[in-house]
């Protein structure tokens, strides 16, 4: 910390605490309220959605990465529609500007290889920097299991290419209504509605535009770990069916890791919280890289880029992982 940052700091500590006991109770408030509201869509809608797009909101508010949209779109869901963006997140990154000390989970880019609280930003990274190169070569894109993901919107002109999303129909109706509320510019986005568990996303986006022979972009964030092997394994060979060169971007946890203290905790805590329990883990024969890449190379895809997720070493199995596999040429 500066030295001059340290001697304000030091001026303001009486009224600082003074505001921190103060914000205690509206805290506590405010986090029942968001509770509630989000119990309110269980089992209809996402849950766990609201997470990377609280880490989306960080970010953008400590200016490392612009997302306006995300912030447009937020006082119109369900779970964060009555003042959670002043309440909650705008007080937390104040005072992270104001100590001047960004906590690892919030860090943007994290380190790579990075912890489990860096995964978010990690496969946030890897996604984005992905979509510019193939958004430059005017790829298709497919968001499966978009969430509140608003990358679709909003993108400028010369960057725009076909852009789908595909959700199950409960997350996608309310993301829709959210979307009009907060008069999103949506025009260049096609919406799909696909529970993976039924049908294969190939399958649901024919008659809606979307064109087997172009090289194609799919972005997969945050879902792996509430499939199972059978799914994970129809997604990746729809995948393969497309021409050469398109990619799937997607994070994953490993199995070995998943039953570790932390990773059984993990899966307890959001269970309890979203009722959407983490049910598939990469089964990992040996360490992460190799076995990331057997597995995606068994489905026909090579691994362009693996970001490792927790450190590995003997008797320590990695997290997981963020990957970029690609369709190889035939
Ligand atoms: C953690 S959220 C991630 C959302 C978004 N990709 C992001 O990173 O902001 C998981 C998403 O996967 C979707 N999902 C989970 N299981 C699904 C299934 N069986 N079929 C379709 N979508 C599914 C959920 O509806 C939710 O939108």
């Amino acid at each position: 910390m500066r030295p001059v940052r340290a001697l304000v700091l030091i001026l303001l500590s009486p009224l600082l605490v003074a505001l921190g006991v103060l914000y205690v109770p509206v805290l506590l408030v405010g986090m029942v309220i968001y509770m509630r509201r989000l119990g309110a869509t269980r089992g209809q809608a996402s849950g766990t959605a609201y997470e990377p797009l609280q880490m989306r909101l960080v970010y953008h508010l400590l200016g490392n990465r612009p997302d306006p949209v995300a912030f447009e779109l937020t006082p119109h869901l369900p779970a964060t529609d009555w003042g959670f963006l002043p309440v909650l997140i705008s007080p937390f990154v104040w005072s992270i500007k104001l100590l001047g000390f960004i906590p690892k989970a919030f860090r943007y880019p994290p380190s790579n290889p990075t912890t489990f609280s860096g995964m978010m930003g990690a496969r946030c990274k890897l996604i984005d920097d992905a979509l510019e190169e193939h958004a430059a070569h005017g790829d298709q894109v497919v968001l499966l299991g978009a969430g509140w993901d608003v990358r679709g919107y909003r993108r400028p002109a010369d960057q725009s290419v076909p852009w789908f999303e595909v959700d199950t129909p409960g997350t996608q109706a309310i993301k829709l209504t959210a979307v009009e509320a907060a008069y999103l510019d949506a025009s260049a986005v096609t919406y799909v509605t696909c529970d993976f568990t039924e049908q294969t996303w190939l399958d649901a986006l024919d008659g809606h535009g979307f064109d087997r022979s172009r090289r194609t972009y799919v972005i997969w964030e945050g879902v792996s770990m509430y499939l199972n092997d059978e799914v994970i394994a129809a997604t990746l060979r729809a995948v393969t069916t497309l021409p050469a060169g398109s990619r799937i971007a997607f994070d994953l946890f490993t199995r070995q890791w998943l039953e570790t203290k932390l990773g059984l905790a993990a899966r307890r805590t959001v269970k309890r919280t979203y009722d959407e329990p983490w049910t598939w883990g990469l089964e990992l024969d040996g360490p992460l890289a190799p076995s990331v890449e057997a597995y995606l190379g068994a489905h026909g895809l090579n691994v362009d880029r693996c970001w490792q997720l927790g450190f590995e070493s003997e008797g320590v199995p990695a997290v997981g992982a963020v990957v970029l596999a690609a369709v190889p040429e035939r």
